[in-house]
């Protein structure tokens, strides 16, 4: 079929208020918005600033009510436990109310904060969605941080309720979140009044009395007594959920995402994007505690009606590389998300797809990759191995949904590897030199998105106008800096080709160099540090530290090396992967004292470089090489 994709793309542009409108009647409002946009309203203007919702309704409640009550909601498969358990929309809906009725019990209201630090099990998707209900704002934090990252999370948020499990399991240990979670505690300025916590069998959680309390006492009484919450009245600028990511410093940004916007936004991405019908298993194998897995585990299929998937397993070593396949089979499943990194883990397990062979994987219609830049040739043998359309797409934690894609659901548009392909409406995506003049077509500079973001978008920071407006809205007046660089061909496809800040992509995580140089710089025996993403074949970047010992430390280098590393692990957490730190007794700078980072990434890279002009000494350089060389990098 021929795409409607340019017919959609311009009747957004000419009308895009209409348009959005248009797309808000799917949700139900509570009461209808009369004003699509309000652009004197919040930094850069509010969506749907007079209609109320509850998004917990719209996700559950509604599909009761209207004829899918016994159609599943939620598949939950954990091969690292053996479990398997499908929820229907009445099974999720009385166990969501169930969490809203403990919630409420311990003073849980409108505006209070929830965090939940969950490992991939359906309780995270109940327990988001009771907030949800409540008008809580809910802060989902990844289970691979650590207790220091957790407890600036809480510093940020004061959460009134933590909620979480006693471990998550991955393949090769058992998590035990409760004593990362009391230490977090512990150095948080701000304490949780309460916590509610899944036992798992594989690590019982000790509990202190009067603060913590046991999931399955107080939610299966309360589902037992059929406990019943009415989904509280929300404004559409109310805040659902704040999720954070990584910023240029050790302190991460709290992206806030509202409820009326975001219903609107996923609701038309789940047709028009990625072809879903109502009904239908779309899975996105992702985490919870990541933008892809708020919007396309917790809540994209609940609102559309369709069903999502929480997997507790890894696309290799659960038990195979055959994992994606078998889940495709046995839950006969429409579209697939994940990140490229994982086709590429499962490429160098089983590279003639030799597993692939013992499934029926034909309800797939189509993969889809974002997290990070989809190398060709990734793809390319993607499409060989599943002879289905293998669609990239690009999007930030703050966009909430894919800024560019190509949209299946209105006819797909020719793909060409290399790119996500076009501009989402809603998107005006331009690129531009620094001083925000607009470049060529084909021309690399930043790109940037004409104001106002459409739904679903951050409207602000947690609490930080001035740093929203300063990240994100400053540098470029107008438009929004979404810190990629990259450029836009001739026919209008978008090419996504690297960072201008110092965020780096760990298997499809988002982490800051700026970040893991803190923790280098606090260990008593480093007096300079500096770090890069250096490429790597299975997770696109990994990082690489190099420090500088302060004078008169005559400690073994490799000894304090290993130290720097489990710093990392403690401080930042196991996610950042960070496992090369490499003593140099100098760094190499510019004249003014400048690290010149870029220069040590393109030697690591073993990418084309020149000997920068303005370099103080140029003989480091030699240093620099020599101990990647050693290092084997
Ligand atoms: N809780 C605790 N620890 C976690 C964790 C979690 N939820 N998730 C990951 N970790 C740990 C891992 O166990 C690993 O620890 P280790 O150093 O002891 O081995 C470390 O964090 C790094 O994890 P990861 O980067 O995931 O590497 P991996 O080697 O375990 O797996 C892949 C590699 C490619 C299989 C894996 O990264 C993957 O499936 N990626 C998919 C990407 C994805 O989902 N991205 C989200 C955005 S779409
Ligand atoms: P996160 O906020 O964790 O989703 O990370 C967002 C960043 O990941 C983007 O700013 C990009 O740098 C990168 N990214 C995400 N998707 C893509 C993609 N499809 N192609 C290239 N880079 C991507």
């Amino acid at each position: 079929m021929a795409s409607q994709y340019q017919d959609v793309y311009r009747s957004w542009k000419d009308k895009p208020f209409e348009f959005w409108g248009e797309a808000a009647k799917q949700v139900d409002w509570i009461k209808p918005p009369k004003t699509v946009f309000d652009p004197e309203a919040g930094v850069y203007g509010r969506w749907f600033p007079d209609g109320t919702l509850n998004t917990c309704y719209n996700a559950v409640d509604r599909h009761v009510k209207n004829g899918r009550a016994e159609q599943a909601a939620l598949i939950y498969d954990s091969p690292v436990t053996g479990i398997k358990r499908t929820y229907t929309y009445a099974e999720l809906l009385a166990e969501v109310n169930a969490v809203s009725a403990v919630l409420k019990d311990f003073g849980v209201g409108k505006g209070d904060r929830v965090l939940a630090y969950m490992p991939m099990i359906p309780e995270a998707v109940i327990g988001v969605l009771a907030c949800a209900r409540l008008g809580a704002i809910h802060s989902v934090v990844f289970g691979g941080f650590a207790a220091k990252e957790l407890a600036t999370r809480i510093n940020d948020c004061h959460p009134k309720v933590i909620l979480t499990a006693s471990c998550g399991i991955e393949p090769n240990r058992t998590v035990k979140y409760k004593p990362l979670l009391d230490e977090a505690i512990e150095l948080a300025a701000v304490k949780p009044e309460k916590l509610l916590i899944l036992q798992r069998p594989q690590a019982i959680a000790e509990m202190i009395p009067g603060r913590d309390f046991d999931w399955a006492d107080l939610v299966v009484a309360a589902v037992a007594e059929r406990r019943h919450v009415e989904p509280e009245e929300m404004k559409a600028t109310d805040p659902l959920y704040i999720l954070y990511t990584s910023g240029t410093t050790g302190i991460p940004k709290g992206v806030v995402r509202d409820n009326g916007g975001h219903a609107v936004a996923l609701m038309w991405t789940m047709k028009n994007l990625y072809g879903i019908e109502p009904g239908e298993v779309f899975w996105a194998a992702s985490d919870v505690g990541w933008v892809v897995g708020h919007s396309y585990i917790l809540y994209g299929q609940l609102l559309y009606g369709a069903t999502t998937v929480v997997y507790e397993g890894k696309p290799i070593g659960t038990p195979d590389a055959g994992a994606f396949w078998r889940m495709v089979e046995e839950y006969k499943i429409s579209a697939l998300f994940t990140a490229p990194t994982a086709f590429r883990a499962v490429r160098k397990e089983d590279p003639n797809a030799e597993l692939l062979k013992k499934y029926d994987v034909s309800s797939m219609r189509t993969l889809f990759l974002a997290g990070e830049r989809a190398d060709p040739d990734t793809v390319a043998w993607a499409e060989k191995i599943l002879g289905v359309p293998v669609i990239d797409h690009w999007w930030q934690t703050e966009t909430g949904w894919a800024i560019a894609g190509n949209p299946v659901g209105l006819g797909a548009l020719p793909v060409k590897h290399g790119s996500p392909t076009v501009a989402m409406p809603g998107y005006d995506i331009q690129i531009v030199d620094e001083a925000a003049h607009p470049v060529p077509p084909g021309k690399m500079g930043s790109i940037v998105i004409k104001l106002p973001l459409p739904p679903g978008n951050l409207p602000t920071l947690w609490q930080q106008d001035v740093r929203m407006k300063e990240s994100y809205l400053t540098d470029f007046p107008g438009f929004y800096k979404t810190a990629d660089a990259g450029f836009i061909d001739e026919d209008g496809y978008v090419y996504i080709m690297g960072r201008t800040d110092d965020i780096i992509n760990v298997a499809g995580h988002r982490l800051s160099t700026g970040g893991m140089e803190e923790v280098l710089a606090s260990h008593p025996d480093v007096a300079e540090c500096a770090v890069i993403g250096v490429k790597d074949q299975l997770k696109g970047e990994q990082p690489c530290g190099f420090i500088v010992l302060k004078s008169g430390v005559d400690r073994s280098p490799i000894e304090i090396e290993r130290e720097i590393v489990k710093l990392v692990r403690d401080k930042i957490g196991p996610v950042a992967a960070f496992k090369i730190a490499i003593t140099v007794n100098r760094l190499p700078k510019t004249r003014s004292g400048k690290i010149l980072r870029g220069t040590m990434k393109k030697i690591a890279d073993h990418d084309p470089w020149t000997m920068p002009a303005t370099i103080d000494d140029p003989a480091i350089i030699d240093e620099i090489m020599a101990a990647l060389d050693h290092k084997g990098v």
